[in-house]
């Protein structure tokens, strides 16, 4: 199979773990038969330092043409006090807007080799396997009007927390359909007692629920899902969240399996997809070659199953991580006091030594 795609290394550390998981890619094809096809355009930060635009004309039809887009990381300090349109996440928001990327999956899995990776108790995220399934092109970030109006000291902001109908059920669909090959259980997150948002997702996602008798469905508030996702981590299957709810939630989930820098995401719905570690450009620790690539690896897994229907190469990846991981290989977020830290490049190897193992 012809595997196309299109890089977006962006900024920080993005083209570091874009790099490692774009190895492990080339032993994947390289291991299974398939030819990868690449090319690398800028986004974000390093986009508005090259042509003032963070998402230029270019890098958007490269996408377009592309069977599948791999980004590293969006966001610079160096861009910090930019008008909205001229910072570096504009152009995040807007590839996904521009490939129609509707549901970001974004799987927290605990490995039982980080098992004092986890700020937890062993015995209380022992089994973790969450599947958050955030709305990523709707809710606040996009709404609209959006401003800030005023003068200095008196200064006033707006934005827009806006859903449609439409919206609503095709991401809970897209839950919905992803719980029935797992466990069959989704929990809708809202502030129904305070958003019409949130009034509005309840109701679609109840009449959405209909269709899949077989799944059990249950609704919590924003703050009581964050809240139960430290106590009881293995009561979660699917997570079904709008926006900024996911964006959050999703992060904390990092946390509670051991390290943001191991979670990957698919952003899919649309004709391209879009795969994305769900950690950030960690600018101060850009550079140094310690950050952890195994988001943007099990990040290239996703794709490969997602975008390529290639089950069997997804799960050689997924595997290969979960092997050196029980090798005991840590990067510094992971390593903790009984291991050594290793760099990026060396777990990027190890993944790739580990593929071509399990490959030829
Ligand atoms: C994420 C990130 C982005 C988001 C930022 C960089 C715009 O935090 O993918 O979770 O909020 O969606
Ligand atoms: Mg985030």
């Amino acid at each position: 199979m012809l595997l196309k795609l299109t890089v977006l290394p962006g900024d920080g550390i993005g083209p570091e773990v874009t790099e490692q998981a774009v190895l492990v890619l080339q032993a994947v094809a390289d291991g299974f038969g398939h030819q990868l096809q690449l090319q690398t355009k800028l986004i974000g930060g390093a986009a508005l330092a090259a042509a003032n635009d963070p998402l230029p004309a270019d890098t958007i039809k490269a996408c377009l043409e592309s069977s599948a887009v791999l980004l590293g990381a969006v966001g610079s300090p160096a861009f910090d006090h930019n008008p909205g349109h001229l910072r570096p996440e504009a152009g995040l928001l807007r590839i996904r807007r521009e490939l129609g990327a509707y549901a970001n999956l974004r799987p927290a899995v605990f490995f039982p080799a980080l098992e004092d990776c986890s700020p937890l108790r062993a015995e209380l995220v022992r089994g973790t396997d969450i599947m958050i399934v955030r709305e990523l092109l709707g809710g606040a970030y996009f709404g609209s009007p959006r401003s800030i109006e005023g003068a200095p000291g008196s200064r006033v902001a707006v934005n827009t927390m806006r859903y449609g109908e439409s919206e609503i059920e095709r991401i809970a669909r897209v839950a919905f359909e992803l719980a029935m090959k797992r466990r069959r259980k989704v929990l809708s997150v809202d502030k129904a007692n305070v958003l019409e948002c949130s009034r509005l997702w309840r109701d679609v996602v109840t009449r959405v629920a209909k269709d899949y008798p077989e799944v059990k469905l249950g609704h919590q508030y924003v703050d009581s899902a964050a809240m139960l996702l430290v106590q009881r981590p293995t009561d979660f299957d699917v997570l079904l969240t709008e926006n900024m709810f996911g964006d959050i939630l999703s992060d904390q989930a990092g946390g509670v399996v051991g390290s943001l820098g191991l979670l990957a995401s698919a952003s899919v719905g649309g004709p391209v997809g879009l795969y994305e570690p769900v950690h950030g450009s960690a600018p101060d620790i850009a550079g140094k070659g310690i950050a952890n690539p195994l988001g943007a690896i099990l990040s290239v897994a996703m794709m490969l199953r997602h975008s390529f229907q290639l089950e069997a190469e997804a799960v050689c990846v997924e595997k290969a991580v979960s092997a050196v991981l029980s090798q005991g290989a840590r990067t510094a977020d992971l390593a903790g006091k009984a291991h050594a830290a290793i760099s990026t490049t060396q777990m990027g190897s190890k993944v790739v030594e580990a593929v071509k193992a399990a490959s030829h």
